[in-house]
């Protein structure tokens, strides 16, 4: 356990998270849709905020990934995202920002200057049970079956990530 995930969670003060890739368009709005659906499974949805936000501009405005989209469909999950740049304000704005990978980590923490908010940022793969190299490997330009792959990691590592949240949810 660490500073960023010790808080009271209220309706109130609810939780922000923000899963951080590249691109916006696969692995971080994955994450977003993947942890979402599980907040409603759980009862939790008044308590959590969530986001995703690409250290790339690439493909601001644009929807998830055709391929990111499909495999989550197939699972019964809905990806809402419209890419978005990540910004310095998203840094003071969220509790837990979430790097996809180790290039994701490194220009997220290149933000913060006077190490301000380095423990509210965490690499996805830091609660996976089963963490691999760390990383959630970029699906961009491989076929499906990295898509699969980044979706079974990430729901494995968010999966993980609400329980160990959800001691601190103070339901009403
Ligand atoms: P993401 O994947 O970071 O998981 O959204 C990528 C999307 C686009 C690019 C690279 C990775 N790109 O180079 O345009």
């Amino acid at each position: 356990m660490n500073e960023a995930l010790e808080r009271s969670i209220t309706k109130d003060a609810p939780y922000k998270l923000c899963f951080v890739c590249l691109g916006n368009i696969c692995r971080s709005p994955t994450a977003e849709g993947i942890f979402i659906h599980k907040v409603r499974e759980s009862g939790f949805e008044d308590y959590f905020y969530i986001d995703s936000a690409g250290t790339a501009a690439y493909h601001v405005g644009e929807s998830a990934n055709s391929k990111s989209q499909a495999t989550a469909n197939k699972r019964g999950i809905h990806l809402p995202s419209k890419a978005r740049k990540f910004e310095y304000a998203d840094l003071e704005e969220f509790d837990l920002i979430l790097a996809m990978d180790n290039e994701n980590y490194s220009n997220i923490k290149a933000m913060d200057k006077r190490d301000k908010y380095v423990h509210k940022v965490k690499r996805m793969r830091d609660f996976d049970p089963n963490p691999g190299d760390g990383q959630v490997p970029d699906p961009y330009y491989g076929g499906l079956q990295g898509f699969e792959n980044v979706f079974d990691i990430v729901s494995r590592s968010c999966e993980a990530l609400l329980n160990e949240l959800k001691p601190f949810v103070e339901k009403e």
